[in-house]
């Protein structure tokens, strides 16, 4: 959670998972070394002791002006009455029955008859409410310790998960210090690590700043070239140094300087760079994937307190896990960590050491929760879900609005792609018109058509008569604005 209060102090509150105190490096590793595709990414094993309910509490302590108990009554009245489901819960719902079905309680709760609950049926989550009642009553203690800790360890005991009650109630969240960075006039203002994508960005632009603004065309292939071998430069330094801070010296003055820019902007000719030979070091001697589903909300409120905030379970339905009596499902974060020491390949997987798992570790993210101000006045609030994706996303809707002037819905809606260094290869969104893509190839790049990236759900604020708060709505899923 990245904020901006509207006397200009700016906080972020670090609320990601951390290891349990049992995980150990090695642990998605079956005897022969070879990482377990379905135990690294679902199951008790891969839960990471919860943040959110701290974090939100601490956000409420800290700047909260209604009372606590207001604030939490709302969703325990939706888990109590329940709510209907919509085709995209459905779809949801059946994608990962089986898994449901297959780590037990998680069938009982959001199954009917061991099948996904039908469109326009109705679900209940009475024990969630029951979970959240302890919220309301108790703040964060509802969760990390008494009944919800008591029940949340039962089930890891029996279910062979890892995390314990003294786990929860050693978590802690920790107040830090956001990135910051300039981009032509405008002050960025996003999350430092344990996340990745405040470093990005900023390095990104950083990079990006030194081109001259004609190169800003997004009718040529030589910009989105430009774009892709920023891209890759930025995230195999994410991959060589990014972890969590509590744990590793990272060279963040570094990492930020424009110093480090020019030299990696030096580095950028008129021809696709190999990603092999650019991150040669670290590189080892097969494929990772990571899915799409987070959640990204940006508010301001009629004072100009800006906040944005991104969170996630991981994956969609996190790891598929429910402990009995508590009702809602527990992420599946450990998959985050690099979970096989000393391999990092061409498909994506790291292996680097800023990232392996240590019990009590914060596993690295890539959520780019960002505030944008210019004029020392709120100017843009944005970020998104989409894993590795995200700060790329981020990226370009920054771009559109600075460089090429697009109104927010524009620059929202506008097709984006993606570059990770590894694997190398571009993902584009396939709305982008053909001779870009055609022009890229000219270039030495692998392109790869793919379906939406992000859900960059973004606030522009107008100055230009007054103060105005502008949607910027993405339509590619499902999100929406609101005001009160
Ligand atoms: O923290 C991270 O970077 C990932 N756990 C986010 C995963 C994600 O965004 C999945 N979907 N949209």
């Amino acid at each position: 959670m990245v904020t901006r209060l509207a006397n200009g102090k700016t906080f972020t509150i670090d609320y990601r998972e951390k290891a349990p105190q049992l995980a150990t490096a090695t642990m998605f590793l079956d005897e022969s070394g070879k990482i377990d595709p379905e135990k690294e990414s679902r199951g008790w094993l891969t839960v990471g002791v919860p943040g959110s309910p701290l974090g939100l509490w601490t956000a409420h302590q800290k700047s909260g002006k209604l009372p606590w108990k207001r604030l939490v009554q709302p969703a325990i009245e939706l888990a109590e009455q329940g709510f209907t489901v919509d085709q995209f819960i459905h779809q949801s719902m059946k994608t990962h029955q089986r898994y449901f079905i297959k780590y037990g309680e998680a069938a009982n709760v959001y199954l009917h008859s061991g099948k996904a609950p039908a469109v326009g049926s109705t679900l209940k989550l009475p024990d969630l409410a029951e979970t959240l009642k302890r919220i309301r009553d108790q703040g964060a203690d509802g969760f990390y310790h008494g009944k919800t800790a008591e029940l949340l360890e039962q089930a890891m005991i029996k279910h062979g998960g890892l995390v314990r009650q003294q786990d929860l109630a050693q978590y802690h969240v920790v107040l830090r210090e956001p990135v910051i960075g300039q981009y032509k006039g405008h002050q960025i203002i996003s999350m430092g690590p344990p996340s990745s994508g405040g470093v990005l960005i900023v390095q990104m632009l950083n990079i990006l700043q030194g081109f001259e603004q004609k190169e800003f065309d997004r009718a040529s292939p030589r910009y989105w070239h430009l774009l892709a071998e920023t891209m890759k430069r930025a995230y195999l330094d994410r991959a060589r140094h990014l972890g969590d801070p509590d744990f590793n010296k990272i060279p963040l003055d570094k990492l930020l300087s424009s110093k480090h820019a020019d030299e990696l902007r030096a580095t950028i000719s008129d021809r696709a760079t190999s990603s092999a030979t650019l991150g040669s070091d670290i590189l080892s001697p097969e494929k990772t994937k990571e899915s799409e589903q987070t959640t990204h909300y940006s508010i301001i409120d009629d004072e100009g307190n800006m906040v944005s905030v991104t969170t996630t379970l991981e994956d969609s339905c996190g790891s598929c896990c429910v402990a009995p009596g508590l009702g809602f499902l527990l992420n599946n974060e450990m998959h985050d960590f690099n979970v096989s020491p000393g391999l990092t390949n061409t498909t994506g997987r790291i292996g680097t050491p800023p990232n392996l798992i240590v019990p009590g570790k914060r596993m690295l993210s890539s959520m780019t929760p960002t505030l944008i101000v210019k004029d020392n006045k709120p100017f843009l609030i944005v970020g998104s879900p989409g894993g590795r994706t995200i700060p790329n996303t981020v990226l370009q809707i920054i771009l559109n609005v600075i460089d090429h002037k697009m109104p927010i819905d524009e620059a929202v809606a506008a097709a984006r792609m993606h570059h990770q260094w590894m694997p190398d290869q571009i993902g584009i969104e396939s709305k982008v018109p053909r001779d870009i893509i055609d022009g890229l190839r000219a270039f030495g790049h692998d392109v790869k058509p793919r379906g939406n990236q992000g859900d960059g759900h973004s606030i522009l604020i107008d100055w230009s008569s007054g103060r105005r708060y502008l949607p910027g709505t993405d339509r590619r899923l499902r999100g929406a604005s609101a005001g009160y």
